[in-house]
């Protein structure tokens, strides 16, 4: 087997066979195969794609790669989510602990962010104290005593993703249905949860633009995740505004907490709940009330254990950001559009993100939203603040905002987008 013939039939438009996926990911994975050959074939499969047994086979190899989890010794179902990224989406944090108040084992492993969507770890970061690095050892304490825990995966689960990811995001290669199924399920099959909910973003702020794309890829992944016994769904939700009131880590614990104290913005809420019955169903736990958990203190109270766990306080107060600037609506309507990626951007551009892994985020930075598409506006009134701890970002941020931004007169009919926009059960 060589990695120029490989390249050479999927570039030619043929399908690879089990022994040649199997022999590049592995050959790969141990350093024999260059990048530039498996940059080559990611673009190759990228323009070619490949159909549902061939990503089948891949995701297979990936996994085999690496380390597999196991937490059959937990006395409770693990259940899982996983969202494709989003801007505001801070939605892991209450949910998590909400889970867990209910029943269910949550290891959720998360991921920093890249580019203009935000990273679970980096939001949790901004509390004092809190550590991402756990042990197998110590997140499984944490899971057993708690009931959930969100950390960085291990080094050595999917290990031949670790090397394609990184290399797909320096050559064009991300965007491609194939490559993200199988990034993305073979990090969570490893990861051993025996159920798992996806939420699969659709519009500006995601990657998926359109919903038709969204459902290919959602139904990939579920069938992926069925086909390997782990009980998956996928719900495909609207990433065309930001979620919530904010785009930052610090700015998005806020929030979370509040929803976890009984109030925020109603999406982040509605969404949560969602997420939660869908994981609890999954789960076996179909009698559990996450509504109640949310209300009665007690998802709070797994928070704040959780947090507490893992080194952070959740008392200390949050980072945040030296300087702001507001910008003020530019006429009286109603908000008619307020770009997800245009705002995902300017936080990024403030400092909340990262443009190289290595590179250190604020926790402070980001954006605060006033008002969302659907609320009535006057000329004047602040629409959003920009924070940051280096003010001179603020002229490329509000670059970054320049049309993104939409009006409707006063009396115009606004039709809200729902929250979830489609269900997915089978692959
Ligand atoms: N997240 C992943 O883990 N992999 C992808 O390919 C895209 C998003």
């Amino acid at each position: 087997m060589d990695a120029i013939s490989v390249i050479r039939a999927k570039r030619d438009g043929s399908r690879l066979t089990d022994a040649q996926i199997d022999w590049i990911i592995d050959a790969y994975t141990r350093g024999e195969v260059a990048d530039e050959q498996m940059s080559a074939l990611a673009m190759a499969i990228f323009l070619n794609g490949m159909d549902r047994a061939e990503i089948a086979r891949w995701t297979a190899a990936m996994i085999a790669s690496g380390e597999r989890m196991d937490f059959s010794s937990l006395p409770r179902p693990t259940a899982d989510k996983h969202s494709t990224g989003g801007v505001g989406d801070k939605i892991t944090l209450p949910l998590a602990p909400l889970v867990a108040a209910c029943g269910a084992a949550v290891p959720q492993l998360s991921g920093r962010g890249l580019g203009h969507t935000g990273g679970t770890l980096d939001k949790l970061e901004s509390i004092p104290g809190w550590r991402a690095q756990l042990t197998n050892g110590d997140m499984l304490a944490v899971l057993r005593d708690v009931g959930s825990v969100i950390c960085a995966a291990g080094e050595g689960l999917a290990r031949a993703d670790k090397k394609l990811y990184a290399l797909r995001d320096v050559t064009g290669t991300v965007e491609s249905i194939p490559l993200i199924a199988s990034s993305i399920m073979s990090k969570k099959i490893a990861e051993g949860t025996g159920s798992l909910v996806l939420d699969v973003k659709v519009g500006s702020g995601a990657f998926m633009k359109d919903i038709d794309s969204a459902r290919e890829l959602a139904t990939t992944m579920v069938g992926l995740g069925n086909d390997h016994g782990v009980r998956t769904t996928a719900l495909l939700t609207d990433m065309s505004t930001p979620l919530g009131r904010t785009a930052g880590n610090a700015l998005e614990v806020r929030e979370s907490v509040e929803v976890l104290a009984g109030g925020g913005p109603a999406d982040v809420v509605e969404l949560t709940l969602a997420l939660a019955r869908e994981m609890l169903d999954a789960a076996g736990l179909k009698d559990a009330d996450p509504t109640k958990a949310l209300a009665d203190g007690t998802a709070m109270d797994h928070w704040r254990r959780m947090v507490a766990a893992q080194g952070g306080d959740p008392d200390a107060p949050l980072p945040v950001a030296r300087e702001q600037h507001v910008l003020r609506a530019e006429s009286t309507g109603v908000l008619a559009r307020l770009d997800a990626y245009a705002v995902g951007l300017a936080a990024w551009r403030l400092g909340a993100g990262r443009a190289r892994k290595e590179d250190p985020v604020q926790a402070g930075a980001g954006v605060e939203l006033h008002a969302k598409p659907g609320d009535h506006v006057t000329t004047g009134q602040p629409l959003l603040t920009l924070h940051t701890d280096t003010p001179s970002t603020f002229a490329y941020a509000l670059e970054a905002l320049d049309g993104a931004i939409g009006y409707a007169p006063a009396n115009t009919e606004h039709t809200a987008t729902p929250i979830v926009l489609d269900r997915i059960a089978q692959g």
